[in-house]
Order: structure tokens, then C-alpha cells, then sequence
């Protein structure tokens, strides 16, 4: 969480680094800062322009106008330590005026390295965990910078990534890495720092990407890694496709509203080649040996741990290995039982969430094997797997995952019929599953065409203090995503049911006027989870159901047609109405779509 920008080279920083900050929001948005070194006769004056709220007050700040250097850091704040306030604002200096630190992460051991600081007579002002940093880079400084930066890492513990400037180096942006991303992109005698790739998108497509415990000096024409022990370390470029215009809002009101109707597309590059009728999938996991698996686990978080959810009846079924999906923040706390034979699966849209990332740790020292769906390229989560699978979903730029989703959903099934391939399995189903997952991109698009039908029932139902999801089976792992979309976005309560638990207890929650959203798209369970919705309806509940199949009956408020597909495959389409619900009830509640309160982008802290 929290972003972080730099700049080095001929230009005027500051606007980069403002440009940089606004296109980061979605990492957080309670405060944002900058500093930029400003000549001044033959020297450098170290300038801090900081606010609270977001980057648009600092933007609006009529001093950044003096901020006229070339070399310069920015930071947009996502609170952990401290609440949001000027003070607790990022950049941070020392004491003496002359180290200013922006910080992603949490320094856990901070409080004993306050009281060492303030041992050593130094004072500290803010409420964060960050202020102990410049003031140890300060401690820790004989002249040499690269050496300072390294002691003072040796002694953090927890998570960070940090830029440093400072007049004393005018020259240089010094950078280090430790479970927070970073990532120095390249231009021509300009170089740019940058949290998240698409900070950066604008100016280049070529990065290196920071591994853990780095150091970088990074100079308008000179960028240079070394070790925590200052040993200098060689790093490969990576090519980056996304381009910026897919960061930008393209003309829709909010990213959230383009990536969902991104998703056609997206879908579309995320089977790409991997997939054709005639021909085994091609992952690139050829060398893993299917066979010896007896137990799979899909671990992630929120909207994709979803997606494994979704995922977990193709694998079960297609590949006959019993599989498991876990919270990421629960699995590492529950000693799973996880040795060679497992297989688990890391679904992640950041490649960056820090449960996700210990968990993904904790199965590889026990011995599994591990394969990632990532969305994010280069980043952590991929840098640590065996293996990695990418979706092709682009810059994911909305708090609220949309396009990740029905990407992870897609690749997961592709990955289904990948081991059921090599574990020598074929049948009619698995060649009619593979024409079914051909034919979503065009059914997601079918499914758009709701968006009228359902705004009209979110402008009804806006004003509702709870709401209920009700389905079964895989209508019930999509009711879940419904559900915490809504949450997110909306702040509306809401709750989502196996519809035949309903009976048993939540039942009770329901009165009149209370609106409950069906999801019936399995042929198998519709009459049932009909009859449910019909419990609900006679308690007085107003309905709305989205379904593929024929339903008549006039006791339903709403019913939303969707395109049939292979029930396993069915949320891939059926999510659509449930993401345009959740957007419009909050767009007729006002509410700032893409960055809801209190949430980030990446969650990059435990
Ligand atoms: C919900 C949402 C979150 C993320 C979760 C995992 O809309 O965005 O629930 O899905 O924080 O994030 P990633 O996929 O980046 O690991």
C-alpha cells in the first residue's frame, strides 16, 4: 500500500512526479507528498511540499510552482501509523534537514528504534514508522550514502521500500527493497522509480524490477544494483507491453466502469494461444510431473480467493486431485498439511499481497510445488513461485477487482485442463469445456448489454441498509464476489449464502422490503435455490435474478438473462450484472467509485 514515485534527469520533476502520483491513487489517497532538490547558487536546497487528503490538494498547492528541480521523490499515503495529517505526511526528513525518505511498507521493530534515536539524542515528530528511517540514514552516514543506506536496512525489520535524497547527493536517487515492490524504469538521460509500473507507463516500457533486500543509486544516466553487502548485482531489463493508454479512463466516467467492459477483451488475451480445440493447452508447465500431486490448495485473498473458488469444481473434476482453497491470511496459521505431493496454487492481480506472499513461503519450505496466477509482471509473487502463469487482464487501475477476476477465472480452468491433459485424461466434456471457454469473450459481451436493466434496479435499491446473495454451487461462489463487491464500493451491508442455507438461521433477516439477488445458473440447482428465493419472497423480500435458464415467474421483481455456458465456466458471465450492480448503486449513491474508503489497491501489509 501507499505509492511511491522519483524522478532523475532534465526535466522538471515535480510535474512527472504529480503526474506519477495521480495515475498511483488507487494505492492510497489520505495524504500525499513531494520533495525535490532545487538548485540554488552552486548548491541544493531540499524542498517538502505535503498535505493531507488527496493528490489533488497537492496538486492545487500553488508552491509546487518553486519546486523547479530536475531530482525528486513522491509518495501518496495509505495510513498504517498514524492517522492521515501533514505530519504523518511522507516525505520525511532527519533531523538535520538533509536525508528526505518516502516509505511503502511497515518498519515492525520501530519503536525500539525510536528509543534508540532518541538515546542518541535525536528528536522525532511524526506519529509514522517511517521517521526512524532518515534519521538512521542519518546516524549511519560517514560520507558514504550506499553504506549508510545498507546499515540502516541491516537494522529495520518488516517491509519497506524507500527513495532517499538528499543535497549532500544531488546527483542520485538512492532506493532499497525488502517485500514492498519497486521498479526503476528507464528512459533516455532520465530515470523514473515508480511503486507500480503504470506510475510510469507514460515515459517507458523498459524496468528493472528490485529484488529483496536491494540497493539501487539511480543517477539521470547511470543506474547501479548492489547486495545488502554492497556487492554490485546485474539485473536483465524487462520489456513491459501495457501501454499508458490502457491506464487511462478512455472516456468512461471511472476505471472501474471500463475494466468491466474491458473484459471481453480481456478475457479474449488471456486465452490467447493457450487454447484451441484441437490441441493440448500450452502453459509452459511441461516439466512439472501432474502425477505425483494427491492434494491441491488454492490460496489468495478477497476477490481472488473468489476466483479459486470458482476454480476449485474444474480441478476437482476434470483432474480427480482433491482440492482445497484457503485465505491466504488463514492457510499460514493453521499448519496446513503441505509436503512434496502438494501442488498450490497462488492466485494474486498485484502479485504483491503481503498474506498471499508468506503463504506462498511457507508451502515452498514445505516442499510444494507452486504455481502463480499473476496478473502483475515481474512482480513479487512471480519472482518467488516455481511457477508462474500470467493473465492478460492489463492494468487493473480500480480498487474494486473486476477484470482480474473473470481472468483468473478463465486462466484457472485452462490451467484445469492443462493437468487433466497430463495426467492423460480426455473425455467429450473436457473438448465441449474448451469450445465453451472459447465462446466467453463474446458471451461477457451478451452479458454487458444488462447494464440499463440493472441500473434501474440499483437506483431502486440504494438506499437499503443490508442486502442478501443467494446460489448454489458456483452461483454461490459468485454470490460471494457480488456480495464484497458491493461491500467495497457501496457500503452497503451484505451477505452472501449457500441459498440452501438460508433456512437455517439467516432466514430470519429477512422482512419486508429487503432486497435478496439470486444467482441460478446451474440447471441442476435452479428449481432449488427458486424454491429459497420463493421462502424469501413470502417473508416479504424483493428479488432480482440473474440466470441462463427459463424461469417464469412473476413473483421475481427482476429477472436478468444471461448467456448459457458450461456450468463450471457460468461465473465467468454471471459476476457481469453483479460488478454493474454494485457500480451503480454506488455511482446513485455518489460515492467515489474507484477509491473506496479505507481500502488500497495492493495490500502489501499483513
Ligand atoms: C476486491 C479486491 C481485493 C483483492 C485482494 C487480493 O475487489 O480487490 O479483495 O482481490 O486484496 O489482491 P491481489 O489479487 O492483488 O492479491
Amino acid at each position: 500500500m501507499c505509492g511511491i514515485v522519483g524522478y532523475i534527469g532534465n526535466k522538471k520533476a515535480t510535474p512527472v512526479l504529480i503526474n506519477g502520483l495521480l495515475s498511483l491513487e488507487y494505492r492510497g489517497y489520505d495524504s500525499a507528498g513531494v520533495a525535490v532538490l532545487n538548485p540554488s547558487n552552486d548548491n541544493y536546497i531540499l524542498n517538502i511540499i505535503k498535505d493531507k487528503g488527496r493528490v489533488k490538494n497537492l496538486e492545487a498547492n500553488p508552491e509546487l510552482e518553486n519546486l523547479i528541480g530536475n531530482v525528486g521523490i513522491a509518495h501518496t499515503r495509505w495510513a498504517t501509523h498514524g492517522m492521515p495529517s501533514k505530519g504523518n505526511a511522507h516525505p520525511h526528513l532527519d533531523n538535520s534537514g538533509k536525508f528526505a525518505v518516502v516509505h511503502n511498507g511497515i518498519i515492525e521493530n520501530y519503536l525500539e528504534l525510536k528509543n534508540k534515536l532518541q538515546d542518541n539524542g535525536y528528536k522525532l515528530y511524526s506519529e509514522t514508522d517511517t521517521e526512524v528511517i532518515p534519521n538512521l540514514i542519518h546516524m549511519n552516514y560517514n560520507g558514504d550514502i550506499l553504506e549508510a543506506v545498507s546499515k540502516t536496512m541491516k537494522e529495520l525489520k518488516g517491509s519497506y521500500a524507500i527513495e532517499v535524497i538528499s543535497p549532500l547527493f544531488p546527483d542520485k536517487i538512492v532506493i532499497a527493497k525488502k517485500d514492498s515492490p519497486l521498479v526503476v524504469g528507464i528512459g533516455k538521460d532520465e530515470n523514473f522509480i515508480a511503486s507500480d509500473i503504470p506510475a510510469v507507463l507514460a515515459h517507458t516500457n523498459n524496468f528493472y524490477f528490485m529484488d529483496e533486500e536491494e540497493i539501487a543509486v539511480v543517477e539521470k544516466d547511470k543506474i547501479k544494483f548492489y547486495n545488502l553487502d554492497l556487492q554490485e548485482v546485474h539485473k536483465d531489463i524487462k520489456n513491459i507491453e501495457w501501454d499508458a493508454e490502457s491506464s487511462e479512463k478512455n472516456g468512461f466516467e471511472d476505471y472501474m466502469l471500463k475494466e468491466i467492459y474491458e473484459q471481453p477483451q480481456a478475457i479474449r488475451e488471456t486465452i490467447g494461444s493457450r487454447l484451441s480445440v484441437d490441441k493440448q493447452v500450452e502453459l509452459g508447465l511441461d516439466e512439472i510431473d501432474f502425477s505425483k500431486f494427491n492434494k491441491i490448495y488454492i490460496v489468495a485473498c478477497g476477490t481472488a480467493m473468489h476466483a479459486g473458488i470458482a476454480a476449485k469444481y474444474a480441478l476437482e473434476r476434470f483432474c480427480k486431485i482433491s482440492t482445497e482453497v484457503d485465505m491466504a491470511s488463514e492457510f499460514r496459521y493453521r499448519n496446513p498439511l503441505v509436503d512434496e505431493h502438494t501442488l498450490c496454487i497462488f492466485i494474486s492481480q498485484s502479485g504483491e499481497t503481503a498474506d498471499t506472499i508468506a503463504a506462498l513461503k511457507l508451502a515452498k519450505s514445505a516442499g510444494a510445488t507452486t504455481i502463480s496466477v499473476v496478473n502483475v509482471i515481474g512482480s513479487s509473487i512471480t519472482r518467488l513461485s516455481d511457477y508462474t502463469i500470467y493473465t492478460h487482464a492489463g492494468p487493473e487501475i480500480a480498487v474494486a477487482s473486476t477484470k482480474a477476476y473473470t481472468c483468473q477465472v478463465t486462466l484457472l480452468n485452462i490451467l484445469a485442463i492443462n493437468i487433466a491433459e497430463s495426467l492423460g485424461y480426455s473425455s467429450n466434456e473436457l473438448n465441449q469445456f474448451k469450445v465453451d471457454l472459447l465462446e466467453l469473450p463474446d458471451k461477457v459481451k451478451i452479458a454487458l448489454e444488462s447494464a440499463q436493466e440493472v441500473k434501474s434496479f440499483a437506483d431502486k435499491t440504494c438506499t437499503q441498509q443490508d442486502l442478501y446473495f443467494i446460489g448454489r454451487g458456483l452461483d454461490y461462489a459468485v454470490s460471494m464476489e457480488g456480495s464484497l463487491k458491493l461491500k467495497e464500493i457501496s457500503y452497503i451491508h451484505s451477505e452472501a449464502y449457500a441459498a440452501g442455507e438460508l433456512k437455517h438461521g439467516p432466514i430470519a433477516l429477512i422482512e419486508n422490503g429487503v432486497t435478496v439477488i439470486g444467482v441460478a445458473t446451474n440447471p441442476v440447482t435452479t428449481e432449488k435455490t427458486l424454491s429459497n428465493l420463493e421462502e424469501a419472497i413470502t417473508r416479504g423480500a424483493n428479488v432480482l435474478v440473474v440466470t441462463n435458464q427459463d424461469i417464469r415467474n412473476d413473483k421475481i421483481g427482476m429477472l436478468l438473462h444471461i448467456p448459457e455456458t458450461h456450468p463450471y465456466l457460468s461465473p465467468i458471465i454471471s459476476v457481469v450484472p453483479l460488478q454493474l450492480f454494485a457500480y451503480y448503486i454506488a455511482k446513485a449513491k455518489k460515492l467515489d467509485v474507484d477509491k473506496p474508503r479505507n481500502l488500497a489497491k495492493s495490500v502489501t501489509v499483513e
